[in-house]
C-alpha cells in the first residue's frame, strides 16, 4: 500500500531509487515519484501519473542528480491518481515527504495548517504532515527536531521519510503503523518500505520498532524509540537470494510463483517433520508447554490468508478436537469479542503488515489470550515481531500480487502446527505418521499438477467471455473454492462466488444456466458422493461443470462436464494440492484477456493502511 525507498550516499542515488521503485511496485502502482538534492540547489522533483516505467521516462527525458534522494510509488487512499497528489509532497521549495499509511486527523490538522498560511495543491492526507514539519522546522531550525515535533501531532499509521535542501547530508524517518526498513551499506545507507527494494544495493537490514525516529547519513545511523532513547536495532542479513525476486524464464511473477510450489512446501517442512512426526520444538522453545494449555484457537486473517485459516479450522478441530474459530480481522477489529485465556490467537499474514491483522492481534492482546502465534512470510515483520509463536512460511519473496505459493506455504504450515496441537490432544502417533507420510508427498503431488498445466490452459478458453463464475466445494474443499473464486475475480475481472456445494439448492442454484461456469473441487473424500449429487443438480439446469477430481471420485466426463484428473490425495492434505489446479486456471484466463496479471487492477501487495 504505497512504497517508499531512500538512499543517502556519495554516488548519483536516482538509478538506485527508481531500482527500489520498480521493486515496490507491487505495493501500489498509480502514480510514482522521485524527489532528489545535490546540496546545491533546491529540491528536484520528479512526479508521473501510472506506473514506474512512466516516472523512469520522465527522468530519462530530464535527469535528477544528487546524493540523497526519497522516492514513492503511490496506491492512493486520499485523492485520486494524479500528479498533483502523486508523492513526494513539498512544502515550499526545500522540504520533500514521502509517506506510507494514512494520517487519520488530517482533516484537522489542514484547517489549522491552513489558517497558518498553508497552502494545499493535492488532496492527500500527506500533505498535512509536511507542512506541519515545515512549520516546526521555522520554529526549530532542525530537521530532526521539525520531524519529531510534528509526528506527536499525528494519529494514524505512517512511515515517512523527510529531506531538507538546507540539510543536505541526511534524511530523517520514523515508522508507526507502517513498515519501514533501513539498508544499511558501506559509505552509503538506505530506506525502504520493504527489503526487497534494497536488494540491489544491500542485504543487510535494520527494522524500525513502531514510534522510532532515525537520523540516518552516509556513515552513521541513529535511532531513537518513542520515549527519546537512543537505541540499537539489530542488523540482520536477508535470507533469501537477491534472484528470489526476479522473474526468471517466466512471463509473469504469478506463474513463476505458482511453479515455485513443490520447492516452497518443501522448505515449509524442513526442520519441522521427520518422517512420521513433527517436531513441536520447531514451533519455538515454549511450544510443548503452552500447546498443552490451549483449549481454543481463534484465527485471524485476511483475504488468501483468511482462506488458509478456513482451511486450519477443519484440521484443528478434526485432528486436535480443539474449538477453533476463524474471523476476518476487518471484523474481528470492530466489534466486541469475548476471548478466553486459554486462546491461543493464531494471526495469517504472508506480510506480516496487514493493518487490520496487527490492529486485531493488539486488541486482543488488551482482552489476554494464552499466546499469540503468528504464520508469517516476511522475517523481522511487525507481526512476528510481535507475537510469542512464530512458524515462519519459507515462500520466498511473493511479488505477485495475486498470493499463491503464500497460501499453499501457510497451509502446510497450519497442518504442522495442527498435528503439534492435536499430539497433545491424544492424536495417535499411527494417525500421526499416516498424515506426515501424506504431507511428504504434497511437492510430488504439486508438481504432478503442474504438469497438467497446458491441459488447465486450454479449459481456461471457456471463460473469456464468461462475466460470472460458481466455485464449489464441500467440507475443508470450500474454503478451496474460495480462494478459487477469490484468485479468478482479482486477475481476471470475472465476477466469481463460492458456496459450499450444500448450499446450492438454497439460493444460487438459481443463477445456473448455459452462461454460468460451475467449477467444482471433488477429491474423492468421504463427501465425494454428496458433493456429486450437487453436481447432477447444476446438469439437470444445463449448468457447465469443470471438475477438479481424481481417478477415484469416478467423474466421467460426458457433454457439458468437463474433467481434469488430478493425482490421487490423502483427504487431509487434498486442500494444498486442490489449491493449484484453480491458480492455473485463474492465471490463463486473465493472460488470455489480457489483464495486468501481476499488477490487478484497484490491489496492492501489502495492505497497509486499513
Ligand atoms: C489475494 C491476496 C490478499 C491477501 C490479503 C492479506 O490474492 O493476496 O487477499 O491475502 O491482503 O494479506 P497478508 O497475508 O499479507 O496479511
Amino acid at each position: 500500500m504505497c512504497g517508499i525507498v531512500g538512499a543517502v550516499s556519495e554516488r548519483d542515488v536516482q538509478g538506485i531509487l527508481l531500482e527500489g521503485l520498480r521493486r515496490l511496485e507491487y505495493r501500489g502502482y498509480d502514480s510514482a515519484g522521485m524527489a532528489v538534492l545535490d546540496g546545491k540547489s533546491a529540491v528536484q522533483r520528479a512526479r508521473e501519473v501510472g506506473k514506474v516505467e512512466s516516472l523512469a521516462a520522465a527522468i530519462e527525458a530530464s535527469p535528477l542528480s544528487g546524493h540523497l534522494g526519497i522516492a514513492h510509488t503511490r496506491w492512493a487512499t486520499h485523492g485520486e491518481p494524479s500528479q498533483l497528489n502523486a508523492h513526494p509532497h513539498m512544502s515550499g521549495d526545500r522540504l520533500a515527504i514521502v509517506h506510507n499509511g494514512i494520517i487519520e486527523n488530517y482533516q484537522e490538522l489542514r484547517e489549522e495548517l491552513k489558517a497558518d498560511g498553508f497552502e494545499f495543491t493535492s488532496q492527500t492526507d500527506t500533505e498535512v504532515v509536511v507542512h506541519l514539519i515545515e512549520k516546526n522546522y521555522r520554529e526549530l531550525g532542525k530537521l530532526y527536531d521539525a520531524v519529531k515535533t510534528a509526528v506527536t501531532r499525528l494519529r494514524g499509521a505512517y512511515a515517512l521519510a523527510v529531506v531538507h535542501a538546507d540539510e543536505p547530508e541526511h534524511m530523517v524517518v520514523c515508522r508507526e503503523g507502517s513498515p519501514l526498513v533501513i539498508g544499511v551499506g558501506i559509505g552509503e545507507n538506505f530506506i525502504a518500505s520493504d527489503q526487497l527494494a534494497l536488494l540491489p544495493v544491500t542485504d543487510r537490514f535494520m527494522f524500525l520498532e513502531e514510534g522510532d525516529l532515525a537520523d540516518i547519513r552516509r556513515d552513521s545511523i541513529e535511532i531513537h524509540d518513542r520515549e527519546g532513547a537512543l537505541v540499537d536495532r539489530a542488523v540482520s542479513r536477508f535470507e533469501h537470494s537477491a534472484d528470489a525476486a526476479e522473474k526468471g524464464e517466466y512471463r509473469h511473477y504469478m506463474l513463476k510463483e505458482i511453479h515455485e510450489q513443490p520447492r516452497v512446501i518443501k522448505a515449509t517442512m524442513e526442520g519441522r517433520v521427520t518422517d512420521s512426526r513433527v517436531l513441536e520444538q520447531a514451533l519455538g522453545i515454549e511450544a510443548g508447554e503452552l500447546l498443552q494449555d490451549v483449549r481454543h484457537v481463534q484465527i485471524i486473517a485476511c483475504g488468501t490468508s483468511y482462506h488458509a485459516g478456513m482451511v486450519a479450522r477443519y484440521w484443528i478441530e478434526d485432528l486436535a478436537g480443539v474449538p477453533c474459530s476463524v474471523e476476518v480481522a476487518s471484523e474481528f477489529r470492530y466489534r466486541k469479542h469475548v476471548i478466553q485465556k486459554d486462546t491461543l490467537f493464531l494471526c495469517i499474514s504472508q506480510s506480516g503488515e496487514t493493518a487490520d491483522t496487527l490492529a486485531a492481534l493488539r486488541q486482543a492482546k488488551k482482552a489476554g489470550f494464552r499466546a499469540a502465534l503468528a504464520i508469517c512470510n516476511v522475517p523481522g515483520s511487525s507481526l512476528v515481531r510481535e507475537s510469542d509463536l512464530v512458524i515462519m512460511t519459507q515462500a520466498g519473496p511473493e511479488i505477485g500480487v495475486a498470493s499463491t505459493k503464500a497460501f499453499t506455504t501457510q497451509l502446510t504450515a497450519l497442518l504442522i502446527f495442527s498435528l503439534a496441537l492435536a499430539r497433545k490432544n491424544g492424536l495417535s502417533a499411527e494417525r500421526e505418521a499416516d498424515i506426515v507420510k501424506a504431507l511428504h508427498l504434497v511437492p510430488g503431488q504439486v508438481s504432478d499438477v503442474l504438469a497438467l498445466e497446458g491441459e488447465i490452459a486450454e479449459m481456461s478458453e471457456r471463460f473469456v467471455e464468461k462475466n460470472h463464475a460458481l466455485f464449489l466445494g464441500r467440507g475443508s474443499q470450500f474454503p478451496v473454492a474460495m480462494e478459487g473464486a477469490l484468485k479468478l475475480k482479482e486477475i481476471s475481472y470475472i465476477h466469481a462466488e463460492a458456496y459450499p456445494a450444500g448450499e446450492l439448492k438454497h439460493g444460487p442454484l438459481a443463477l445456473v444456466d448455459s452462461e454460468m461456469p460451475v467449477i467444482t473441487v471433488a477429491p474423492n473424500n468421504s463427501m465425494a458422493e454428496k458433493l456429486k449429487s450437487n453436481l447432477e443438480e447444476v446438469r439437470a439446469r444445463g449448468g457447465e461443470l469443470f471438475v477438479f477430481a481424481d481417478r477415484a471420485a469416478n467423474v466421467k466426463p460426458e457433454e457439458n462436464i468437463h474433467v481434469v484428473q488430478l493425482p490421487e490425495v490423502h483427504e487431509i492434505t487434498a486442500p494444498i494440492v486442490y489449491t493449484v489446479p484453480l491458480q492455473l486456471l485463474s492465471y490463463h484466463v486473465a493472460v488470455l484477456k489480457g489483464t495486468d496479471v501481476d499488477q490487478p487492477r484497484n490491489l496492492a501487495k501489502s495492505v497497509t493502511v486499513e
